[in-house]
């Protein structure tokens, strides 16, 4: 079998933004305790944030992490997080129906996700609380000093502000499940007034309000045009949130799962567009993907656990090489939307539905979903190309199903092109070749690939071996060419003239 994509110098989709390659820490499980935090383990600092999550972090070169929620955030008294950790109560989390310490609150977080050197994207509560307390957690965090919030914040050790940039209105407000559930209208309201007064403060803030919870949700799409009937003219950003899974044990259908993503990111543009259009606005709505990945592996185990446990290990999916081909057609479908997704975040970054995983007490090791996660984070940069691919197809669901998924980033900073890949077929390797129209190619740089694993297996803290392999492509005038083998995933890097 043969795939052509052909990439022109005049055709972009747009820049990438560094946020598209967003995680999350929820306070939930073991994501934050013994996760990030774990006073008394051998690389722990300080602070007791583990230095070997830390390094992990970095490796995965993750810019931006939302933050602390997730459903937690909806019953979340952020004050119980701040002042001497001894005199902070434990709390019952109602939405995992755990016990949270409170050990870990803003400055600790701040102080960490600043020693990654990532941002953070903070979550206000618009489940049990409000204006008021929205209002206060960006005076508290934002504020020089001055004032009664900003003096506590000083008081508390950080003298400087923590300058919180972007901010969301709440989180999943369209579930049932979620505490504080709203309508449309209750939360539309809610949130347009929140972002008024977040804004009266500050107006270069960012702010992200809530699409919904999927696109399988009874109000989907009436959801949004509600929502953003309200808030068009005081937001950035609509969210979206998608998890998939191969419950069925059909892998064909299961790696076809990010042209469903793609459907749903395109779906949402076009109901802001209409929001846009009725309301006769010029400002764009982009869209922050701030919930994704694969879940589904560890819903059976977390239905037994015993409630009222502090950071029990739920949530705990164990991924294979399957769930890593899909997570690389899903970012490359991330990247092929990002004139529209500025922010996407993983969900989540440690031991939860995570790239990462942790042994208390032991060794950090990276999951099947790290690798394409990190190639992507750290050479996905730069102008995104349309990609042209011609390759055949096979039909899954009702779709016509391309055996390849591709695109080309041009990275102008580094002089250089990158193109992923992955190959859907499960037995045929793909003749791939690449025309660069309008550059001149240089030398590979690089090409990683991970290929040849069976298909379910999976990352352990003794054995890593689902990882990237060195494989071979050829410069051929204006074209790189290889074989892309059965099942792949694969990031080419190339040197430009
Ligand atoms: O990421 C896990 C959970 O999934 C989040 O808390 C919630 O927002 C979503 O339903």
């Amino acid at each position: 079998m043969k795939a052509k994509m052909t990439v022109n110098k005049t055709f972009k989709i747009d820049k990438v933004d560094p946020r598209i390659y967003g995680s999350f820490v929820e306070h939930l499980g073991r994501c934050v305790y013994t996760g990030i935090y774990e006073p008394g383990h051998p690389t722990a600092d300080a602070q007791g944030f583990r230095g070997d999550v830390k390094a992990l972090v970095k490796e995965l070169n993750v810019p931006f992490i939302r933050y602390p929620g997730g459903n937690f955030v909806s019953g979340y008294n952020w004050e119980d997080g701040i002042g001497p950790k001894e005199s902070r109560p434990k709390r019952l989390d109602l939405a995992w129906k755990t016990v949270e310490s409170n050990e870990v609150g803003i400055h600790e977080f701040m102080e960490w996700v600043n020693s990654v050197g990532a941002e953070c994207n903070m979550a206000v509560n618009l489940g049990t609380r409000g204006i008021d307390e929205a209002r206060n957690i960006l005076e508290y965090c934002n504020h020089k000093g001055g004032s009664y919030w900003s003096d506590l914040r000083r008081q508390n050790g950080s003298e400087e502000p923590f300058n919180i940039k972007t901010w969301c209105l709440g989180n999943e407000m369209d579930g049932p499940w979620q505490m504080g559930h709203k309508t449309a209208a209750e939360y539309g309201r809610l949130a347009q007034e929140t972002a008024k007064i977040m804004k009266m403060y500050d107006n270069t803030i960012e702010l992200v309000v809530c699409g919904s919870s999927n696109n399988t949700m009874p109000t989907y799409g009436a959801w949004e045009a509600e929502v953003l009937d309200y808030t068009y003219n005081d937001v950035d950003y609509l969210s979206l949130h998608c998890y998939y899974g191969n419950q069925k044990n059909d892998l064909p259908s299961y790696l076809a799962k990010s042209l469903e993503m793609d459907e749903f990111i395109k779906s949402v543009a076009a109901i802001c567009d209409y929001v846009k259009a009725k309301k006769r606005i010029k400002k764009t709505m982009y869209l922050s993907f701030d919930e994704w990945n694969v879940w589904y592996h560890s819903h059976t185990a977390d239905s037994k656990s015993e409630p009222w446990q502090q950071a029990p290990p739920i949530l705990e999916d164990v991924y294979n090489f399957e769930d890593a081909l899909l997570v690389g057609c899903l970012l490359i479908t991330l990247l092929k939307n990002c004139d529209r997704v500025k922010i996407a975040c993983m969900a989540q970054l440690v031991n939860v539905i995570a790239p990462i995983m942790t042994q208390p007490g032991g060794e950090a090791w990276r999951q099947t979903i790290f690798w394409p996660y990190a190639h992507a984070a750290n050479h996905g940069l730069g102008t995104v190309l349309t990609p042209i691919v011609e390759c055949p197809t096979y039909e899954a669901d009702g779709r016509q199903v391309p055996f390849i998924e591709s695109l080309a980033i041009h990275n102008e900073d580094k002089n250089e092109m990158v193109v992923f890949a992955v190959n859907r077929s499960l037995d045929t390797a793909l003749d791939f070749g690449v025309e660069f129209q309008g550059y001149t190619l240089g030398s590979v740089i690089e090409y990683k690939e991970m290929s040849g694993h069976d298909i379910k297996k999976t990352n352990t803290q003794q054995d890593g071996s689902v990882k990237p392999k060195d494989a071979t492509a050829t410069i051929d005038g204006a074209s790189v060419k290889t074989k892309l083998a059965p099942l792949s995933w694969n990031m080419i890097r190339v040197a430009l003239k």
